[in-house]
């Protein structure tokens, strides 16, 4: 008898690589990650897994959120909600860097680690000196049963499933609807958010797995302007606010698995230096999908073209101006564009992956990377 099915092949599910088969899943993933935890009604956030004392959320004055890599990535968009909805003031700190300075905190910060494999050397060592400390630690975590999940007071599990591909995908989604559920949470808790608001968002949250599929009917078009851009040397990513966030983990993203050299910048910082690596066909990428940013972020776009960037623009339908400037434009559906981190991901990465595929790489294990840094 011969076993002529290989069950590796058999776990990506159909799907030529994990990587691939993870951001098909996200739409699954965020629902999963959803599940029990829009109250009734939409009229609050159910997180009973934060045990906090009474009065804990409103008299805390500070966040310090801490994660490496993609992680800390989610936490710099988590930081933008925070300080939007609950009005306390976070700082955002990769791991490696917070745990040897001597950080200061108030006596009511809270501190919140985030990391799918609840492995991650650096981020486990920040908790550990925040506890030690007396801090309360919050977890958002993939993986339950992790030391980060053991160690941490709280923990907000991500329902993403298991991630096998090293470059990070349906894990980074999961933690943006986690870091937006505790954002809604805190806001509400604190006064600072109005119910029908929040209301809207969850209602927009619970919208989102739909959308999440829509978007990626992009895959063709990410896959096309991949195939034409492979032998790139450079390429940037720009946008501004939460735009800018997400741009940061487009560039890791197409960096760490198609090795093109990727940088991200906030689109007003241009001007300060980046603007003289842009000549004729550098491909730029240019989110724009903030409102109340756009006409700024247009300008930026309008610098680069104007150096003869080929320009791949971002923006929710209806955004029609975009395509009058830039050399295509992907459209995202509409949604609040609060939400709009969560879907504008999801063609960065599937142009990493294409890009990688189009190079020939191991996509889902790149050169000199690891899924989970346990060692410093
Ligand atoms: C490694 C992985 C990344 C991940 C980072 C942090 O670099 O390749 O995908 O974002 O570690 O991992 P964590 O498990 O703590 O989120």
């Amino acid at each position: 008898l011969e076993v002529t099915w290989d069950p590796v092949a058999a776990e990506r599910g159909g799907y030529p690589h994990f990587m691939l088969k993870e951001i098909h899943e996200q739409p699954k993933a965020i629902r999963d990650t959803l599940i029990g935890r829009i109250a009734e009604g939409r009229d609050g956030v159910e997180l009973a897994e934060l045990g906090w004392p009474a009065g804990f959320a409103e008299n805390m004055d500070r966040i310090h959120i801490v994660a490496c890599g993609t992680s800390w990535h989610a936490g710099l968009v988590g930081k933008v909600w925070i300080e939007q909805l609950a009005r306390v003031p976070v700082d955002v700190e990769i791991a490696s860097e917070y745990r040897y300075r001597d950080v200061l905190r108030t006596p009511r910060t809270l501190m919140v680690v985030i990391s799918q494999s609840g492995e991650t050397a650096d981020t486990l060592a920040a908790l550990r000196a925040a506890k030690e400390g007396g801090y309360r630690v919050l977890a958002i975590t993939n993986v339950v049963g992790s030391s980060v999940a053991r160690e941490a007071d709280d923990v907000i599990i991500t329902w993403a499933g298991p991630e096998i591909a090293v470059a990070s995908t349906k894990a980074y989604t999961t933690q943006l609807v986690a870091l937006l559920l505790l954002a809604i949470h805190l806001g509400l808790a604190r006064g600072t958010l109005a119910a029908d608001k929040a209301r809207e968002m969850l209602q927009a949250l619970d919208n989102l797995p739909q959308l999440a599929d829509q978007v990626l009917d992009t895959a063709p078009q990410l896959a096309q302007f991949a195939e034409r851009y492979k032998d790139a040397h450079d390429t940037f990513f720009i946008g501004r606010g939460l735009d800018y966030a997400v741009a940061l983990e487009g560039a890791l993203k197409l960096k760490e698995i198609s090795y093109i050299h990727a940088e991200a910048y906030a689109a007003g910082e241009l001007k300060h230096g980046t603007l003289a690596l842009i000549t004729e066909g550098v491909p730029v990428i240019a989110l724009a999908t903030q409102p109340h940013l756009y006409e700024k972020t247009m300008s930026n776009i309008k610098e680069v073209k104007a150096r003869d960037a080929f320009v791949l623009g971002m923006t929710f339908v209806g955004n029609e101006d975009l395509a009058q400037v830039v050399d295509e434009v992907i459209y995202l559906p509409q949604t609040l564009p609060v939400l709009a981190p969560v879907l504008a991901v999801i063609p960065l990465q599937l142009l990493a992956y294409y890009a990688a595929v189009a190079r020939g790489n191991d996509v889902d294990k790149p050169r000199n990377l690891a899924k989970s840094v346990t060692v410093e």
